[in-house]
């Protein structure tokens, strides 16, 4: 049944029932109200669009968060002392959001314990952190939580010492009679000079997370961000969630609005970890303007103590159904059937409806209209939320600390070595490629035309490249199932435009993955989810299960992409029995496969066949680049993409047409230069490459043979760094004891003149940050021996021990 009652009936039943001091303690004093009050404001300001006959049926409010499925995206926020609205407090509390199926954030002064709530409670629990000056107590806090099944920590970040309301609690209103912190140990709280002692850390930095992550294993949520700068930094220090929340700014005049920092907020985050926001929230249409501007869920805070007081366990458990119920009704008015669904078209004054079919728009948030630059002018929110992704600026910062650190050996770019490249063979490829249009008989009209003409989109040597496929790869397909491309990144945005149709749809990338593929998908709006990468690929079962689990959220997986041979980051290769497993999980799952392997034919011995040369049902996409076995000068690549569109010709065609509009065609000089270094070689690229593969052997074993002088066992063990030997290619992963992060990396660019590249870079969906990339393509074996030592040197200094550090040289 549902409740005519709302929000603010159940405030006014419980300032009727509760004590006038303990009103006062839930309200906050004048800076709280003022705060309060803005955040209601803005909530009011939204106005949503109202959709017609949508179709969508009753609205699914569930939502996945961190690995959780909530009832609806709602939360309980951390508030202090339940005990104080009704006395089985949090416990009560916690039965309420059972009932619901929305999780607790208990607060580091709640009034019961995490055991005594862990007990009942039936959804997520989750518990909010202060840092104190003694660190001792929020480490035995944050064990006792961890231990009592809390799923994740909340740190608050935006209370720098205990506000006004625990001054109030010092000097006047005193904590009733058995009301104290229930999971605090190091002094007597429930005295007003004990409370005193709960000091916070007044020097707290972004390496609180760091140190949060050494005590516990639990994923850390930062709460009281309201800044995209320090949304950044927030997702660079490697918070697993952010909760945009002003409560801590309360004695700050003029301190933002919750949601008018969203949109910002958000589009920082881009994607990287979920973002939470509290204050104000009233209504189920606030909650959906939460979720258009960008969140993905809300959390409530005094309303719930409210029900408390007013009823207790039933009260609070009647607040939530209230919400929900409303967000139900909102979600039906906005013409959305799943809270997937919501994005900035769900606002009157965000993007067209049209919009609404770019599934960016919910994956992506963006501001609202106008300007936000200071004085006018472009500010980052008037531009795409990826361009304030970390994923696009990896690049940047690693070519500055390039450029700052010229003298440093870099294990970093992932470029291929250049040494046996002659500048004057150009003419002689170009020449080569104009001999052979005047074997098969072209004019010399022609043969101008193909040089300074635009050609076609499709490409002018999807002949030379179906001979070439057919002969090495074992890929028999037709030509006209290629498209030549602006390099293999060019075939990753055609087929991602092509195959993601909906906002329903989702990629499924590697993790770690090839930056260029979470690029390109930031950058077109598109959804990604993870399947954990193993040394030998990946596991079948997982990638089901995400498959499933996906589906479950009302999404639809369109295609796995996979670098199956010595890929790039990792360095690890697909097992022959994955890759017949991942072909039979294709066609079961209705999936596509997105093959990338650019490292294969400049690798020693014999490789294990493409997933395409095993495809039998058209089920793989190949996605492929001429970069490392001709020149990446050439930036030429291409898709062979042979499935059938039912009513239309094949995918390459779709692709084309796609093309037509973004680069037009392929440079023709640069499809002739390539073709002529193919002819050149006869079509064979393992003859081409011989000298290339032969120094990335070498480049492979100097680099493991150097580890293993230098950190040689049990060293290496002792200091917990692993790596794995890759057979091929040119990366190799490093696990080492320390945050691998872009600070380490600067530290050792300065320090001990060695770059690599932080593995988290690479980690859709966070993660890797105890990793680290080298690449060992570019650098001379000389050079990397070299650097492996100063790596050696680096890896022992940072992992604390100036004792050994002497083995290491
Ligand atoms: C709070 N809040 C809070 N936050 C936190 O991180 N730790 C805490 O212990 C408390 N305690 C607390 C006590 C009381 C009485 C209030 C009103 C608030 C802040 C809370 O989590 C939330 O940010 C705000 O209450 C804003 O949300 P509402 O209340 O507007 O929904």
């Amino acid at each position: 049944m549902r409740s005519a009652l709302t929000l603010a009936d159940v405030e006014e039943a419980a300032r009727r029932r509760l004590d006038p001091a303990v009103w006062d303690f839930i309200a906050g004093g004048a800076g709280e109200e003022r705060t309060l009050r803005a955040n209601v404001e803005a909530f009011r300001k939204v106005r949503l669009r109202p959709r017609v006959l949508a179709g969508a049926g009753r609205p699914d409010t569930a939502t996945r968060i961190l690995g959780r499925t909530w009832a609806a995206p709602v939360a309980i926020a951390p508030v202090a002392y339940h005990t104080l609205a009704d006395p089985a407090g949090e416990t009560a509390t916690a039965e309420a959001a059972g009932a619901v199926g929305v999780p607790l954030v208990v607060s580091t002064f709640a009034g019961r314990s995490f055991e005594d709530v862990a007990a009942v409670a039936t959804a997520p629990l989750w518990a909010q952190v202060y840092c104190f000056r003694d660190r001792e107590e929020t480490r035995r806090l944050v064990e006792r939580a961890e231990r009592a099944g809390v799923e994740a920590l909340v740190l608050t970040v935006d209370a720098p010492h205990l506000g006004r309301r625990h001054r109030d609690l010092r000097n006047g209103f005193r904590l009733p009679d058995g009301i104290a912190p229930a999971n605090l140990s190091g002094a007597d709280y429930s005295s007003p000079s004990g409370h005193a002692a709960a000091e916070f850390d007044p020097a707290l930095d972004w390496s609180v997370v760091g140190w949060l992550r050494s005590v516990s294993r639990l994923p850390v949520l930062l709460k009281g961000i309201l800044s995209a700068e320090d949304a950044r930094q927030a997702v660079a220090a490697g918070a697993d969630g952010i909760v945009v929340s002003n409560h801590g700014g309360r004695q700050l005049d003029g301190v933002p609005a919750t949601l008018e920092v969203l949109a910002e907020v958000a589009g920082a985050v881009a994607g990287a970890c979920p973002v939470l926001l509290d204050g104000g929230v009233r209504r189920g249409a606030d909650v959906l303007a939460a979720l258009a501007l960008g969140a993905d869920a809300v959390l409530l805070g005094r309303p719930v103590l409210h029900g408390l007081a007013a009823g207790g366990r039933e009260g609070a458990e009647r607040v939530l159904r209230i919400v929900v119920d409303e967000l139900v009704d909102a979600m039906g008015l906005a013409g959305i059937g799943s809270v997937a669904e919501a994005g900035p078209a769900l606002l009157w004054d965000g993007p067209r409806p049209a919009a609404a079919a770019v599934p960016g728009a919910l994956a992506a948030p963006v501001a609202p209209a106008g300007s936000t630059a200071p004085g006018g002018g472009l500010g980052m929110a008037d531009l795409h939320p990826s361009l304030s992704d970390p994923v696009l600026d990896t690049m940047n910062f690693l070519n500055d600390i390039t450029r700052r650190y010229p003298r440093a050996i870099s294990f970093a770019p992932g470029r291929p070595y250049d040494e046996h490249f002659e500048t004057e063979q150009i003419f002689d490829y170009l020449r080569r490629y104009l001999d052979h249009l005047e074997e098969r008989g072209f004019t010399p009209e022609q043969r101008r035309e193909a040089l300074f003409q635009y050609g076609p989109t499709r490409g002018q040597i999807r002949e030379l490249i179906a001979d070439w496929l057919r002969a090495e790869e074992d890929v028999d397909v037709p030509v006209d199932s290629i498209v030549v491309t602006v390099g293999c990144q060019e075939a990753m945005a055609l087929a991602l435009r092509a195959l993601i149709s909906g906002p329903e749809d989702v990629m499924l990338v590697a993790s770690p993955c090839y930056v260029g593929i979470t690029g390109a998908a930031r950058i077109l709006d598109i959804r990604l989810a993870a399947v954990a990468e193993r040394e030998d690929g990946f596991d079948p079962a997982e990638l089901e299960a995400v498959v499933r689990e996906q589906r479950a959220l009302g999404r639809r997986p369109r295609a796995f992409y996979v670098v199956p041979d010595h890929a790039n980051p990792s360095g690890n290769t697909m097992s022959l029995a994955n890759r017949h497993a991942l072909l039979e999980l294709a066609g079961r799952l209705d999936l596509l496969v997105l093959e990338d392997s650019p490292y294969r034919l400049v690798s020693p011995g014999r490789q294990l066949p493409t997933l395409k040369s095993l495809d039998r049902d058209r089920r793989v996409v190949q996605l492929g680049s001429f970069s490392k076995t001709l020149f990446p000068g050439a930036r030429v690549g291409y898709a062979v993409a042979d499935q059938p569109v039912a009513g239309a010709g094949l995918l390459a065609d779709e692709l084309t047409k796609l093309k037509s509009m973004i680069t037009v065609n392929t440079s023709p000089l640069s499809q002739a230069a390539a073709a002529g270094m193919l002819l050149a070689g006869e079509g064979r690229l393992a003859e081409i490459n011989a000298e290339a593969i032969a120094h990335y052997e070498g480049a492979m074993r100097v680099t493991l043979k150097a580890l293993d002088e230098h950190l040689p066992e049990p060293r290496r063990s002792a200091l917990g760094v692993r790596w794995n030997k890759p057979s091929g290619g040119f990366f190799l992963t490093l696990n080492v004891p320390f945050r691998a992060d872009d600070a380490a990396l600067a530290r050792s660019a300065e320090e001990f003149g060695v770059i690599w590249t932080p593995m988290s870079y690479f980690y859709p969906l966070g993660g890797g940050e105890h990793a680290i990339r080298l690449s060992t393509s570019y650098p001379t074996h000389a050079e990397l021996e070299e650097g492996v030592a100063r790596l050696a040197r680096f890896i022992e200094s940072e992992s604390g021990s100036a004792s050994a550090s002497g083995s290491a040289s």
